[in-house]
């Protein structure tokens, strides 16, 4: 599964990237507010930053304006991915966008039947939202195994790309469904490496090797 990083913020992701862990980015609009920065100039910043697809969304709400917002996007840096969300006229810039050969993430997906609209309109990456079903009392983990076996079905080239992740095992999860991408913030992706027990055997191999009275370095 590839890991993408959900923010808008340099230092963090500059972090993750330095590990290896960092296959590309998404931003929205509420991550470009939270981090205080111009969309251009962050996210041409980011893009140099790290190899692989960046995602930045369009804010129009008409097919023609989501193309032209597109289109402008694409030209801060050739990873640049266009994010659409998925309404009627989304899919209608998705279908435009792709077939001019550029990468689209469809965006706001909550429904399998959504996902396979944005499949046939030639989307790179289809976006469902686990934490906001989550929150709604609804499966997000559902709705991922359902647009797996839909895509599968069919042998439709759209990545998935599990969003709204809000907790390590969302990601173990689309892990074990079998989801393309998952994007999550830099602390969920940083608390992946967390356990109680390493922590717990870690200070009882350091309190024995003191009692050794030996030294490494
Ligand atoms: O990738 C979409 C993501 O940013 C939404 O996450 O936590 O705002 O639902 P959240």
């Amino acid at each position: 599964m590839k890991f993408f990083v959900d923010t808008a913020d340099v230092e963090a992701i500059a972090e993750l990237n330095d590990l290896g862990m960092v296959d590309g980015v998404t931003t929205n609009p509420s991550l470009i507010m939270k981090s205080g920065r111009d969309i251009k100039e962050v996210t041409r910043e980011i893009c140099a930053m790290v190899a692989g697809p960046v995602s930045a969304e369009t804010v129009a709400l008409d097919a023609d304006g989501m193309i032209a917002e597109g289109r402008e996007l694409a030209k801060i840096a050739d990873n640049i991915t266009i994010k659409v969300p998925l309404t009627w006229a989304g899919l209608k810039a998705c279908k435009v966008l792709s077939d001019e050969g550029r990468m689209v993430n469809v965006t706001l997906c909550f429904s399998a039947n959504q996902a396979l609209l944005a499949a046939k309109a030639g989307a790179t990456f289809i976006s469902p939202f686990i934490g906001r079903l989550d929150d709604l009392n609804l499966d997000g983990m559902e709705l991922i195994e359902e647009i797996r076996t839909i895509y599968d079905n069919y042998d439709f080239r759209t990545e998935i790309l599990a969003a709204s992740i809000r907790s390590v095992n969302h990601m173990k999860e689309a892990a074990l469904i079998g989801a393309d991408v998952a994007t999550a913030p830099p602390a969920v992706i940083k608390a992946m490496a967390g356990h109680v027990l390493t922590d717990k055997g870690l200070d009882a191999f350091l309190k024995d090797w003191e009692k050794t009275g030996q030294k490494i370095l």
